[in-house]
């Protein structure tokens, strides 16, 4: 499915965590938009229903009849456009769609009666055959089960007999969704007006949003993503539009004055949340490929505008790359990608057209971050591994959801590393993926990456199952299991198992199985085994080395440290010492037996271990070592490799979170910043003083502090200021990165220059319509310049935004404008977020996540998500109460928590608003027990260089 938002990559933020630092990871999930905006009032409703207990139903379908074959017509009534010609009466947008469908369906087990799926449907003239006599069975009775089944019920008046073949034909009306959901319709305005009677610019397209459980909802299906069946499939359209479906059309032709119908050719056997079409006035910019006929659809003036360009430049690449990599050919003659103007969640992966927010597939020239090339070659990467990870293979249910999107995460790294070389995007993974990993994992209320099928039943739960531990989680675990495998085995086991498994389905095992074949014995106790407590668990450990006498244990590794748990874990470590730089040999450290001998004793100055972080664990040592470890960063970090000056800091800070070490000992490891210009040190101490700031960011700490990180920037800031005054950025990736770390922390943090250079640019842009803000920049120096200003500024910004179709710069400007320290305008801003002509539904759970985090909106976000929870939680309620929250720390927090948590209605937030409270918990014990160690520390910091 879709994972990563991403957008700018200052908009990452979008949903759930992204990375604190402007320049965030793409992370996305899905979002439903369940009901009409209409129906949001702010309500509570009790969170059961009062009706008397009966027995939970049986969420899954019989497996006694399976779906082999649908031939369906589907026939979308809107209008792409409304023309308003003088003496016509223009008609009226409409929101129906009707359409047939005969399903094959093989009988593997004797039964009188058809289950399968329907949704918001009005199903009528069903007809039951046997294929083979076409002698017809008469229908009992039909019953659409109003409960979370969604059971469409066919009661037989005789048996369907095993071995046969039956069709089943009904016919069906739906209504087409405006909120985002199954087959829903978009609009855009064009701005190159066809001719003189096209006065009214705006358009209309639809497009098909299903995963996992909408397909239901369009036709009447077995909706269960091991019920592969082929798809032949006919869309009516209105004359004047293209319809694009999975597979390459076969014949089009015009029915009538009004409408004609596109026929495709029949797909391969595919999961039913991996349907999809479109239908609308959008143009095509090739792609080069040597068999796939690859193309990428926009709005014309977006077209036309080249902002395609780009994603079609590396799409074919993307696309051979993974074809030599797994050595299976993408099994399709074409390939569509779409860039919707609405879609929730960023991307989908259906088979043969992916969806994609725009912002996930056009690059605009000279208005988009150069970074923001970054975020679609890892979108297209994403999406296009799914090709294969999800769309040829597919888990057997959504328990192992993680076989798709960890699989698609961990694949990106390798197909973008081709195309685009220069963005060392491995390097990037611990930022967009262990970072965030590791967050959500320390909390006792995360999940078992691979959770019980049981636990995964309603479309709620199945919906709770698309968050960060299932992709980010997902791919470190499959990292850690490369490295311990060997990548070149690993990638060996790979291809057979999807060659083996190809147009069917999977569960772990089957992945073990398959690394078993190809490995020799690496002295544990079996891959299945090790991998179990990896997946089947939640969490992960901390090993704590003393290198004096190389005893070695671990334990579960948790923010709250009163948490109990026996839980452990196989875990690989791998060693590099002061002394023997290269790589050494895996240890298994197979217990939580204390008093573990190892040979990890320190004979010179120093024992490192976690080798390149590709292990999904914390490490912990003896104050000694720890000392020496901080020396050798202060004195000579190039001795310690890039991913481990990275992970001694995270470590460290968390740890420290944790309370299993000092937190000056974390604090210590920020004091070589100073001299420091990599992007990725100062990523990770950005990304762990964010809990820092939000901690303290309403207390008397926060003057020191902010001291402190100004003295630290100040360096950084030199470093660039050549470039950034003058409206330029370094040739080097990285460095591009770091230069947005140095404007932004420098001008957060009040140093006056940059203020300065914010609000001039600005001013010259608002004043003169002259824009030299350097693209890469402009989210940053939006924001603070918006901070730095009054209502003009923010009305500048709020007016460009709705004015704008590039979607980079409304991108850049929908951030900046969470950035006033105006109450009253954050407050307008909350409401606008109400009105989808103002704020498009699918950014609403971003821009309440943006204004939360600015310290002037917290308590209005928080306010204002209670008032409106019914409408909220239709959207991404997870994501946002994660972020809305993060600032909670007191005990009055707490209480309002979890009196929130009780008396509205969870929903798929139920999760979320669990690890909320206990994130509060863990909290609020930490600052009472650290104020006024942090505040010393500083304190003394800061005394150092007064001189
Ligand atoms: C449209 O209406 C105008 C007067 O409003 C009339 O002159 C013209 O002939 C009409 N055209 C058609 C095609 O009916
Ligand atoms: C459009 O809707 C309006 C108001 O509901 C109605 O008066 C008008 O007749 C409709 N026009 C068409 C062409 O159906
Ligand atoms: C697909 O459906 C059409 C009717 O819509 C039918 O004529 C054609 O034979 C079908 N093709 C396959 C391969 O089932
Ligand atoms: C696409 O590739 C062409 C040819 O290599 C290049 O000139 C152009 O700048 C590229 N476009 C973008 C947006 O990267
Ligand atoms: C799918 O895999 C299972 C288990 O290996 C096998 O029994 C079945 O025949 C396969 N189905 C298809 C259609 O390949
Ligand atoms: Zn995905």
């Amino acid at each position: 499915m879709p994972k990563v938002s991403i957008l700018s990559k200052a908009v990452a933020a979008t949903f759930v965590i992204l990375t604190i630092s402007v320049i965030a990871g793409i992370i996305t999930m899905v979002v439903f938009y369940k009901s009409e905006i209409s129906t949001m009032n702010p309500t509570p409703r009790p969170t059961f229903p009062s009706t008397t207990l009966a027995p939970p139903p049986v969420m899954r379908l019989p497996r006694s009849l399976v779906p082999e074959k649908y031939t369906i017509t589907i026939k979308p009534e809107f209008y792409s456009r409304i023309i308003e010609k003088v003496n016509v009466t223009s008609p009226n947008q409409t929101l129906v769609f009707s359409g047939e469908s005969t399903v094959e369906i093989r009988c593997v087990q004797k039964t009188r009666s058809i289950y399968l799926h329907s949704k918001n449907l009005l199903v009528s003239d069903e007809v039951v055959m046997n294929k083979n006599t076409e002698e017809r069975i008469k229908v009992s009775s039909v019953k659409n089960h109003d409960d979370e089944t969604d059971f469409l019920e066919i009661q037989l008046d005789s048996d369907l007999e095993e071995g046969s073949i039956y069709t089943l034909q009904l016919a069906f009306r739906g209504e087409i969704s405006e909120n985002l959901e199954a087959l829903y319709l978009s609009s855009y305005v064009e701005g190159v007006p066809a001719d003189e009677d096209d006065t009214n610019a705006d358009r209309f397209l639809v497009a098909t949003n299903l995963q996992p459980t909408d397909a239901r909802k369009v036709f009447p299906c077995f909706d269960e993503p091991d019920m592969k069946a082929v798809f032949n499939v006919t869309i009516v359209h209105r004359r004047g539009t293209v319809a694009l479906g999975n597979t390459q059309e076969a014949v089009s032709n015009i029915i009538d004055d009004d409408w004609k119908y596109t026929r495709f050719l029949p797909t391969q056997r595919m999961s039913t949340y991996l349907f999809a079409f479109a239908v609308s006035e959008f143009k095509p910019t090739s792609s080069k490929h040597d068999r796939v006929n690859i193309k990428i659809y926009s709005r014309p003036e977006a077209a036309n505008a080249g902002y395609a360009q780009y994603a079609a430049n590396i799409t074919g690449d993307i696309l051979s790359f993974f074809e030599d990599h797994l050595e299976i050919k993408y099994p399709l003659s074409k390939l569509d990608q779409i860039a919707l103007p609405d879609l929730n969640p960023a991307a989908m992966e259906n088979w043969g057209l992916v969806t994609y927010q725009e912002g996930g597939l056009l690059y605009e020239d000279s208005v988009s971050s150069l970074l923001h090339k970054e975020a679609i070659a890892t979108i297209i990467a994403h999406e296009l591994a799914h090709q294969w990870f999800g769309n040829l293979v597919t888990m057997k249910w959504w328990n192992d959801l993680w076989l798709n999107e960890g699989f698609a995460t961990y694949m990106s790294y390798f197909a973008v590393d081709k195309v685009e070389p220069s963005f060392n995007i491995k390097d990037m993974y611990i930022v967009n993926d262990l970072h965030i990993a590791f967050q959500e994992d320390a909390l006792a209320s995360s999940h078992p990456l691979s959770p019980p099928q049981e636990d995964v039943q309603t479309t709620v739960q199945i919906t709770e199952m698309f968050d960060s531990i299932t992709y980010s989680k997902g791919a470190t675990v499959l990292r850690m299991l490369a490295d311990v495998v060997g990548e070149k085995d690993f990638n060996r086991a790979v291809k057979m198992y999807l060659l083996d498994f190809r147009y069917n389905n999977t569960e772990k095992n089957n992945l073990w199985e398959y690394i078993d074949k190809v490995l020799a014995d690496i002295g544990n106790p079996g891959i299945a085994k090790v991998m179990d407590k990896w997946t089947s668990q939640s969490g992960y450990p901390v090993i704590t080395i003393n290198t004096t006498d190389g005893e070695i244990y671990q334990k579960h590794f948790l923010f709250n440290d009163s948490a109990e748990s026996s839980l452990w874990w196989y875990v690989p470590v791998r060693v590099m010492t002061s002394e023997a730089k290269s790589e050494s040999k895996i240890v298994w450290l197979l217990t939580d037996e204390r008093e573990k001998k190892s040979e990890f004793i320190a004979k010179d100055k120093w024992i490192l271990a976690n080798m390149n972080w590709s292990g999904y664990y914390r490490v912990n040592y003896n104050p000694e070592n720890w000392e020496q470890l901080l020396t050798q960063l202060e004195t000579d970090p190039q001795e310690i490799p890039m991913m481990n000056r990275v992970q001694l800091i995270d470590d460290a800070f968390n740890l420290a979170r944790a309370k299993l070490v000092d937190v000056t000992l974390a604090l210590n490891t920020t004091r070589f910043l100073r001299n420091e210009t990599a992007y990725l040190p100062w990523e990770s101490a950005i990304m762990n003083l964010k809990y820092f700031v939000l901690m303290f960011d309403r207390s008397e700490v926060y003057g020191p502090m902010q001291a402190y990180l100004l003295k630290q920037v100040e360096g950084l800031y030199g470093f660039f200021k050549n470039y950034t005054d003058h409206s330029r950025v370094p040739e080097d990736h990285s460095l591009q990165y770091n230069q947005i770390n140095a404007v932004e922390l420098a001008c957060f943090n009040g140093l006056e220059e940059c203020v300065t250079m914010a609000k001039d640019m600005f001013a010259l842009w608002r004043n003169n319509g002259t824009n030299i803000i350097h693209p890469n920049l402009r989210s940053t120096i939006y924001c603070q310049a918006v901070a730095a200003g009054g209502k003009d500024e923010w009305e500048f910004a709020w007016n460009t935004f709705q004015n704008t179709s590039d979607t980079s710069e409304k991108e850049q400007l929908r951030k900046a404008l969470s950035c006033t320290k105006k109450i009253w305008l954050l407050s307008r801003y909350l409401e606008y977020t109400l009105s989808p002509d103002k704020i498009r539904l699918m950014d609403v759970a971003s821009t309440i996540i943006y204004i939360a985090r600015n310290e002037a909106g917290q308590a209005l976000a928080w306010n204002f998500i209670r008032a409106h929870w019914d409408y909220i939680i239709q959207g991404n309620g997870a994501a946002v109460i994660g972020e809305v929250t993060r600032r909670f720390s007191t005990k009055f927090e707490l209480q309002e928590l979890e009196r929130f948590s009780k008396d509205y209605d969870m929903q798929d937030a139920a999760r979320a608003v669990e690890q909320a409270i206990e994130q509060t918990r863990v909290n609020l014990q930490w600052v009472s027990e650290n104020k006024d160690s942090v505040l010393e520390w500083f304190e003394n910091e800061n005394n150092k260089y007064k001189l």
